[in-house]
This record gives C-alpha cells, sequence and structure tokens, in this order.
C-alpha cells in the first residue's frame, strides 16, 4: 500500500473480529515503529502487548475497579482540560454524535454511555492490547516521541489490513494497569491501542472523522 493511501485509509476502529493476530506480526510492527524519530534519538517508548489470560485479567480487573472507583478517570501525569472550549469542544462534540448514533445511544443514556466507554477496557473485543509507558522524568518533548511511534505503528498496522484505536481511556484506572502489568512506579501508563483485524460489518467502523480544511490550522509565511 502506498503511504498515502495507509494515511488516508487509516480512522480508529472500535470493532474487531476474534481472529489472533501473530505475535511475529506484532514483533514486525514494533520493529517498524521503532523507525519513528524521536529527539536526539531517545527513543523513550516502551510497550507492554497484552494477549491471552494476561489481557482477560487486566480487562477483568480495570473494569471492576472502574465500577467502584468511578472517580479514579484521571491520568497519573498532569493534564490540563483546555480542550473543553472552541473550537475544541465543537469538534469533540461533533465526533461523539456521529460515533453513538452509529451505535445507536440515545443522547443522555448515561447507562448506555458509561458501558460504550468501558468498551475501552475490553480493548473493543480486539486480540491485542498494547498499554504504552514512559520514564517519568522526561519531558512533554518525550510524549511528542511516543506520538509518532504511535502513529508510525498505525501506519504500519493499516498497510496489512491490520486496524487499531488509539486509547487515552488507558491512562484512567492507571493503579490496576500498573499492577497487572507490573509496570514499574518511574513510568506513567500514557494510553494504550487495540489492534486486529476490523470488523466490516460493524456500523461504528465506518465512521469518518471529519478534518479541518489546511487553511484552517497552517498560516503561510513567505510564499
Ligand atoms: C492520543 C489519542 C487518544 C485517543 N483516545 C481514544 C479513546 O480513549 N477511545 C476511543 O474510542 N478513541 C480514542 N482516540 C481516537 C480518536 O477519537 C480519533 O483518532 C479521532 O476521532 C479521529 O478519528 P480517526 O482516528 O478515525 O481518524 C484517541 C486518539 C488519540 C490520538
Amino acid at each position: 500500500m502506498l503511504l498515502s493511501d495507509a494515511l488516508r485509509a487509516r480512522r480508529s476502529i472500535r470493532a474487531f473480529r476474534p481472529d489472533p493476530v501473530p505475535e511475529a506480526l506484532v514483533r514486525e510492527l514494533l520493529e517498524e515503529a521503532s523507525r519513528a524519530p524521536s529527539g536526539t534519538n531517545i527513543q523513550p517508548w516502551k510497550v507492554h502487548v497484552v494477549a491471552g489470560e494476561v489481557r482477560t485479567r487486566l480487562e477483568r480487573e480495570v473494569l471492576a475497579h472502574r465500577e467502584t472507583n468511578p472517580q479514579d478517570n484521571s491520568a497519573e501525569f498532569p493534564r490540563r482540560s483546555g480542550a473543553r472550549r472552541d473550537p475544541y469542544l465543537t469538534r469533540m462534540r461533533t465526533l461523539g454524535k456521529a460515533m453513538y448514533g452509529l451505535l445507536e445511544i440515545p443522547k443522555g443514556d448515561q447507562a448506555a454511555n458509561w458501558r460504550q466507554w468501558g468498551r475501552n477496557y475490553q480493548f473493543f473485543d480486539a486480540p491485542v492490547g498494547l498499554i504504552f509507558t514512559i520514564d517519568k522524568d522526561l519531558d512533554a518533548m518525550s510524549f511528542l516521541d511516543i506520538g509518532m511511534f504511535i502513529q508510525t505503528l498505525m501506519l504500519s498496522a493499516t498497510g496489512r489490513g491490520l486496524g487499531t484505536c488509539a486509547q487515552g481511556a488507558w491512562n484512567n484506572y492507571w493503579t490496576v494497569t500498573r499492577r497487572v502489568l507490573e509496570v514499574p512506579v518511574d513510568q506513567y501508563i500514557v494510553c494504550g491501542l487495540s489492534l486486529g483485524w476490523p470488523d466490516e460489518t460493524a456500523a461504528v467502523n465506518g465512521l469518518a472523522a471529519d478534518r479541518e480544511p489546511v487553511e484552517a490550522f497552517a498560516v503561510f509565511h513567505g510564499f
């Protein structure tokens, strides 16, 4: 697949077929993703790849914790809620409306919303889940590096017909993830990623999130 085709074909996948993704293939994707650039080549990414029994345990424990400790829905690292204003808020709402529409979840149905967001902690039934961590003494530039790593991974996966969904949801309930995966205390849990074969019959996978035109975000100087 041409890189530009992969860029346009990739979209977040939130329903998967049960077919396994072989460990060798995940290793190949990770090796390709590690070609991502990083400032001064420090390669700060760390990844836990979860499948099988560990993954079942992770899901079970996070979901159970979420039911009894819903207030633990924030990251361990500092996050600001600057995105809760326009233009970001409108974009966020547009996405939510389109997604919940496809899922046939009526506006205001809190119980259904809660259940659907909980699907994040089942990796949307993808056969493989990834959890990304970063050393706590690194700064925002290293978070950028991890973003580049994840996007490269997602494009490598797209090129092989695999689907992915990046999941900030996994920086919530991090105490459980830390315990189950034995993530050292000097690392933050940055986010997760679902990886598997897209279920082409699932309406939610038809979600094509809009993008702003170039004029909305780019300023050209000196042309
Ligand atoms: C850092 C990051 C965190 C995200 N977290 C979640 C998440 O927790 N759950 C989810 O369903 N989608 C999540 N997404 C997917 C975004 O909603 C999606 O990328 C965006 O709506 C654009 O759609 P597209 O990926 O289909 O192009 C996340 C994406 C990124 C880059």
